[in-house]
């Protein structure tokens, strides 16, 4: 400690009165610790949801189903045809495939490659990117040939009425 001057009104070391900087360095680490331990604890439990939403993905319970979407009339799809749709957006591009009598297949068509377009192409029975002559399996969405590595993501279709509608998203199975 060293000497201090008895005038100035108080004899305690603080912030405004500590001129000869006395314990300054102890009070400053004390503080940056407290700021520390204090900005850890509300980042530990502001991520605490996400986590949540993490492990529900990773346990595979994140298909998303969407309100359903009416994709158009049974009477109007004849067999080996397809329709496009969005779906579950306005934005997201997908296609029906009408596959048998009461088979119907449907995914988002951008392309697992770099999102280019796929068709179906009923001669070829095969869902085609024109891009990079990607290839995928319409019964699976899985790829047969070329740059793409992912399926196409499928959705869930059902019908109802007389119409068949799009359900969900089904998630990627790696
Ligand atoms: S974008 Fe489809 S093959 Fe490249």
């Amino acid at each position: 400690m060293s000497e201090k001057n008895n005038k100035i009104p108080f004899n305690e070391d603080n912030y405004t009165h500590n001129i000869e900087r006395n314990n300054e360095r102890k009070l400053d680490r004390r503080g940056f610790m407290k700021t520390l331990v204090g900005a850890a604890g509300v980042f530990a439990v502001s991520s605490l949801p996400w986590g949540a939403v993490a492990a529900k993905e990773l346990m595979g319970l994140g298909e998303k189903e969407y309100p359903h979407k009416k994709i158009t009339e049974v009477s109007k799809l004849p067999i080996g045809d397809a329709v496009e749709f969005k779906f579950p957006g306005d934005h997201d591009d997908a296609i029906l495939i009408r596959l048998s009598e009461n088979k119907y297949v449907a995914y988002q068509n951008a392309c697992t490659h770099l999102r280019c377009p796929v068709f179906w192409v009923k001669e070829q029975g095969e869902m085609i990117c024109p891009c990079h002559h990607g290839k995928f399996d319409v019964e699976t969405g899985s790829p047969t040939a070329g740059p793409p590595r992912r399926p196409l993501p499928e959705i869930q279709v059902k019908v109802e009425n007389g119409a068949i509608f799009a359900v969900r998203v089904k998630r990627y199975e790696a």
